[in-house]
């Protein structure tokens, strides 16, 4: 029954046992399909539990949709589909105390943002500019992913002005753990690193699970494969899919010679799947012209899918004028296919988020229901962020981020002056610095009312939240505080905390902790926020990596967005270009719809436009 509706070689692929094994196959070819199935094969057919095969993917949207596929085929809930930080977190929330750092199994997640931070204020602690934070994260977060044991070792190597980074790179660490905090990338590199260090927890771990998997390996990067390398230890029962010309994440750290490197190191044998059963043959017919100039560096063969998909489906392409009629033809054909198609079959894919303002403007105007995916989450406003932190700080008193966040909002008149004395007097408790710091009348007055608020509330956050967001909106004055602070735009705001309430609402009813569901929206990626409703996405065409729909859109086919004008700097991001634009076309099952605009507006001024040179290439297919 499982292996019915496979073709030949993807059954081959869900048979095969005695090695680790690696499928490599076009976009839309049946990847995630094999994987899915050879989950359930494995349990149905061989008697493997499901809670013994561990299978990973990039995002909690693909895993979900994974989970999903297994439950309709075995009808038991697979315990093990996780995202790489998903499955980090569980590691670390089981044996942080083998790193012998003082992070205990309670610590929090920091965000980018909460990231920048910490780094601003290590920048004015070395009387360096603020605005070198983002450069110093962007260096540590790639120090992190290429897993070298010293991080600042590794960054004191690099050319200069990055070795500059190193000590500050080694007072983040410091600070973050004075808060009990680790960023994304720690997850990653503090679970390998406990992976390496201890053979005993190693070996528990690859006990745990009799078959190990992954998905869209070619965006693997060195720690990734580090991980994949220590859980798998000796073992066989190894499998990776991915496709080379899919990989679009090189310029965060990803390695698609990961994949030559996964057939060597592991001695995997190597299969195929070529034909697509996504797209229809004129779709396929776009994506292998533009993908055939580039070359994988260790094969020689060309990529090109086949299909036998009959129905010849529908392409155009069009040019326009400016950016707003190009979003009027769209939204003028996604009216007429509405007819036949639930909105939630299309999808806009952008090259660049800038884009997506103009089609909802017009979208707004025809009343057409969309979901921005990318742009500022619902949990990235401030007002979410402020409450939010309200709660992540009454649960860890050592957050820094949460603390520096809230501390002055609603003001309290705790100047930069007082915050660094506060900052001086940290040991591991703000609550406790707060108190040890010498402060004027005022100031003491607000900092007294304020660590009672948050003791008042330590016991009850975990279970219930909702009942702690209410008094908290109340003993703070919020509401007063969002009017004054943002006037005109604070009814809007208003809302979003309404929302915030709901949400919490929700949780304490499903009796879910707190903490978990902070976890959970904070490992949740931009492809993440994809819900079910009926409405067009709007989405960057990075977030789209796995995903399919009937209907896609690629506007704005033009020279220096799509390519992009950064991308045309080097050769290896002009053919990562080629491989987006592969990614994007190979979304589309029925109909692709491309267009482009002779002008557009940038910086308040019009601009002219000269069409892609993807255009020219594909010209004889439109
Ligand atoms: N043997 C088959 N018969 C019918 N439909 C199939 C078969 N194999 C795959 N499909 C369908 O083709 C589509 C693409 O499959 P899937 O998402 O597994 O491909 P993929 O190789 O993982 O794609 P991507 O590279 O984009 O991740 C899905 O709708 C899937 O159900
Ligand atoms: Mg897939």
């Amino acid at each position: 029954m499982i292996l019915e509706g496979l073709n030949p070689q993807q059954k081959a692929a869900v048979e095969y046992l005695g090695s680790p094994l690696f499928v490599s196959a076009g976009a839309g070819s049946g990847k995630t399909k094999v994987l899915t199935h050879k989950i359930a094969y494995l349990v149905k057919a061989k008697g493997i539990r499901p809670n013994r095969i561990l299978a990973i993917t990039f995002t909690k949207k693909a895993a979900n949709e994974m989970a999903e596929r297994i439950v309709k085929m075995l009808s038991i809930k697979p315990m093990w589909i996780s995202t790489f930080h998903s499955f980090c977190v569980k590691v670390l929330r089981e044996d942080v105390q083998i790193l012998g750092r003082s992070f205990s199994r309670e610590f929090v997640i920091y965000d980018t943002g909460d990231s920048l931070k910490v780094l601003k204020n290590i920048m004015k602690r070395f009387n360096r500019e603020t605005k070198e934070a983002g450069d110093a994260r962007d260096i540590i977060s790639k120090a992190k992913q290429a897993y070298r044991s010293s991080i600042f070792d590794h960054i004191a190597a690099l050319p200069y002005p990055a070795s500059t980074y190193a000590e500050v790179a080694e007072e983040y660490q410091k600070d973050l753990e004075r808060s009990n905090a680790m960023d994304y990338d720690d997850l990653i590199f503090f679970a390998v690193g406990i992976l390496a260090a201890s053979p005993e927890t190693r070996t528990k771990w690859q006990e745990r699970f009799d078959y190990l998997m992954i998905d869209e390996f070619q965006d693997t990067n060195d720690i990734q494969f580090s991980l994949i390398k220590l859980l798998a230890g000796g073992s066989k029962n190894l499998f990776a899919v991915g496709d080379f010309f899919q990989c679009i994440y090189t310029w965060r750290g990803s390695r698609p010679s990961n994949i030559e490197r996964f057939i060597r190191e592991f001695g995997a044998k190597e299969m195929k799947i070529e034909k697509n059963y996504r797209s229809t043959r004129r779709i396929l017919a776009i994506a292998n012209t533009v993908i055939s100039k580039v070359r994988c560096g260790w094969s020689n063969k060309a990529l090109e899918l086949y299909t036998d998909n009959k129905e010849e489906g529908d392409i155009e392409y069009k040019s326009h004028a400016d950016g707003i009629s190009e979003s009027v033809w769209i939204a003028e054909k996604i009216r007429r296919l509405s007819r036949n198609n639930a909105y939630s079959d299309m999808a806009i894919l952008v090259r660049m988020t800038f884009l997506s303002r103009v089609l909802e403007s017009v979208f707004m105007r025809y009343q057409i229901p969309y979901t921005i995916v990318s742009g500022v989450g619902f949990y990235d406003r401030a007002e979410t962020k402020d409450l939010l932190s309200y709660l992540r700080f009454i649960a860890n008193p050592k957050d820094a981020a949460a603390f520096e966040r809230i501390i002055n909002s609603p003001g309290r008149g705790i100047g930069k002056k007082a915050l660094s004395n506060i900052r001086q007097n940290f040991r591991n408790d703000w609550l406790q610095a707060l108190r040890d710091t010498r402060l004027t009348a005022k100031q003491r007055l607000a900092a007294d009312v304020f660590v009672k608020t948050v003791e008042g509330y330590s016991n009850s956050v975990e279970d219930e939240p909702y009942k702690v967001l209410m008094g908290l909106i109340d003993d703070l004055g919020y509401f007063a505080y969002i009017e004054k602070e943002y006037g005109e735009d604070s009814e809007d705001r208003m809302e979003n905390v309404s929302e915030l309430s709901n949400v919490l609402q929700a949780l304490e009813e499903e009796g879910k902790p707190f903490s978990e569901f902070m976890e959970d929206n904070l490992l949740a990626s931009e492809q993440d926020k994809i819900g079910k409703e009926d409405s067009v996405k709007i989405l960057t065409l990075h977030a789209s990596k796995g995903l399919e729909w009937p209907v896609v859109f690629l506007p704005a086919l033009e020279e220096g967005i799509f390519p992009s004008a950064k991308s045309l700097m080097s050769q290896s991001s002009i053919e990562e270009e080629r491989r987006l634009f592969y990614v994007g076309t190979t979304r589309a099952r029925e109909r692709l719809y491309l267009s482009s605009a002779e002008s557009r507006m940038k910086f308040g001024q019009t601009s002219f436009m000269v069409k892609s040179r993807y255009l020219q290439e594909i010209k004889h297919h439109l």
